[in-house]
């Protein structure tokens, strides 16, 4: 870790998250900034995620959810958007190996069956190799959308009662959480949002009830692991309650 990082890491300070998930905002703007197309908004975008997973990792996060491609992002120009899975495909295949050196284990949430089959097969084959890594989960939330992912537990659900499976005083907040496409990653102990918008865009609606949440004007492109670092201090000094007093 860096020398003049802001982390305290002495022991009497609050523990790091557990659980860190990010809303990647801003590469469209950056791109505008500089009078570029936001496609080169995006790939400057796909260094920082590069930079931050590393970051993470030797920071010692175990979990890092970052919201790379949502429901409603399927409506952007198509361009855009074949823009968006080739810069995917081509993140799973270079780091990769990086995952396995690091012992990085990647994970998926969302509608995986929507997304084209180059890079479906390119994230099973990832998915596969770095499945018994146990230093860090990295967790990409693609085609994902917070409500989608409710209906589909609902739906779950619904058919387990209608088989007799289930009773419906038995559906708990355990179950529930136990349906989701989460079912076995603890919720996040803190959201960022970069580029400055006080918004929770469908993201793992479910998940945050108690999250800290942090919003930084930064551009995603524009984010550096100083930053992180400072807003893991700025954490560490924040009281979570979960709503007792
Ligand atoms: C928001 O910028 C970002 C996205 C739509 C997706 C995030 C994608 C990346 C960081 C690159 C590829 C991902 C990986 C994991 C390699 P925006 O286009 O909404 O920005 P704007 O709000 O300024 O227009």
């Amino acid at each position: 870790m860096n020398s003049n990082s802001s982390i305290d890491g002495t022991a009497a300070a609050a523990s790091l998250p557990t659980h860190v998930a990010i809303i990647m905002d801003g590469n469209g703007r950056w791109a505008k900034k500089r009078l570029l197309n936001r496609i080169s908004g995006h790939e400057k975008g796909s260094s920082t995620v590069r930079s931050i997973v590393r970051a993470c990792r030797e920071i010692g996060i175990s979990y890092l959810t970052l919201y790379a491609f949502s429901t409603e992002n399927w409506q952007r120009p198509k361009q855009e958007v074949n823009a968006l899975m080739r810069l995917l495909e081509k993140f799973l295949q270079s780091e990769q190996k990086e995952m396995l050196v690091n012992n990085i284990r990647l994970r998926v949430l969302g509608q995986v069956e929507r997304l084209p089959s180059g890079v479906r097969q390119t994230l099973q084959q990832a998915l596969e190799a770095t499945k018994n890594n146990t230093a860090m989960n990295l967790i990409l939330a693609l085609s994902y959308g917070g409500r989608s992912e409710i209906v589909h537990m609902a739906r779950t659900l619904a058919e387990k009662v209608k088989q007799g499976l289930l009773e419906p005083d038995s559906i708990t907040e355990e179950l529930v959480a136990g349906h989701l496409y989460t079912a076995d990653i603890p919720d996040p102990d803190l959201l960022i949002r970069t580029s400055g918008e006080m918004r929770i865009s469908n993201f793992l609606l479910w998940q945050i009830a108690y999250t800290e949440i942090f919003v930084t004007p930064t551009l995603w492109p524009d984010f550096t692991r100083e930053e992180l670092e400072q807003i893991l201090g700025e954490y560490q000094t924040r009281e979570r309650r979960f709503g007792t007093v």
